[in-house]
C-alpha cells in the first residue's frame, strides 16, 4: 500500500468543499449527483461525510448515512491522480470506525453492474453481493447491492458520536 494515506488530512466535509466535490463528482460518475444533494447532506443528522485532502487539494470524499441499524455508503470518489494509492481505503477505514461507534449491524451500497474497479474495491473490504436493483440509475443501468454485515454484541455505553473524530 502507498504511503500517501499518511500524508492526507481527513476531516468532516464542509460547505466550502462543495465546489471541489462537484468537480470530482463530474469526473467520476456518468450521471453525477447535483451539488444541491451534497449541500443538503453536509451537516444533516445521522450522516458521516468526510473529505481527504492532500495539501489544499481534494483527493477524495465519502458520504454516508446511518438509519435502521444500517450504514449506507451514498457516495465515494477519489480524484484520478490519487487513485490506487489507498485514499478510498483510508476513507472507508473511517466509515468502518463510524459504523462501530453507532453500533451498525451492516453496511450496504449500490454500485453499477459495469463498475468493475468498484466491485474489486468493495470485495476487498469484505462486501458481498446481496441483490440487484433493475434500472436503478437514471441512464437505465442496473445496480448491484453489496453488503457487509457486522457481528458482535450491541454496545451499551451511551449514544454514538456522529461527527468525525476530530478536525484532522
Ligand atoms: C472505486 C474508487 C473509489 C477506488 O478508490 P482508490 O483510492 O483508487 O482505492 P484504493 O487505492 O484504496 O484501492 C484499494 C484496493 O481496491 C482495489 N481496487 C481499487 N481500484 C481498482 C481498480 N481500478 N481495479 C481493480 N481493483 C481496484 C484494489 O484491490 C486496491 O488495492 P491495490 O491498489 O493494493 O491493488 C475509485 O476508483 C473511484 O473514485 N472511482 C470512480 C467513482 C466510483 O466508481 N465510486 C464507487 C461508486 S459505488
Amino acid at each position: 500500500m502507498s504511503a500517501l494515506p499518511e500524508l492526507l488530512t481527513l476531516r468532516d466535509a464542509r460547505h466550502a468543499d462543495l465546489d471541489g466535490i462537484d468537480s470530482l463528482e463530474r469526473l467520476s460518475f456518468p450521471v453525477p449527483w447535483k451539488s444541491d444533494y451534497f449541500e443538503v447532506e453536509i451537516g444533516a443528522p445521522w450522516r458521516f461525510n468526510r473529505v481527504a485532502l492532500y495539501g489544499g487539494t481534494l483527493a477524495g470524499y465519502v458520504f454516508c448515512a446511518f438509519a435502521g441499524g444500517e450504514v449506507h455508503v451514498n457516495k465515494i470518489a477519489v480524484a484520478p491522480a490519487f487513485r490506487r494509492q489507498g485514499v478510498a481505503s483510508a476513507l472507508m477505514d473511517e466509515v468502518f470506525a463510524f459504523a462501530s461507534r453507532v453500533d451498525a449491524e451492516e453496511m450496504y451500497l449500490e454500485v453499477r453492474v459495469s463498475n468493475q474497479p468498484a466491485h474489486a474495491f468493495y470485495a476487498g473490504l469484505g462486501f458481498s453481493e446481496t441483490g440487484r436493483r433493475a434500472r436503478y440509475y437514471f441512464d437505465g443501468e442496473d445496480a448491484l447491492v453489496m453488503v457487509r454485515k457486522f457481528s458482535g454484541p450491541r454496545r451499551l455505553d451511551g449514544p454514538p458520536a456522529m461527527k468525525g473524530d476530530s478536525g484532522h
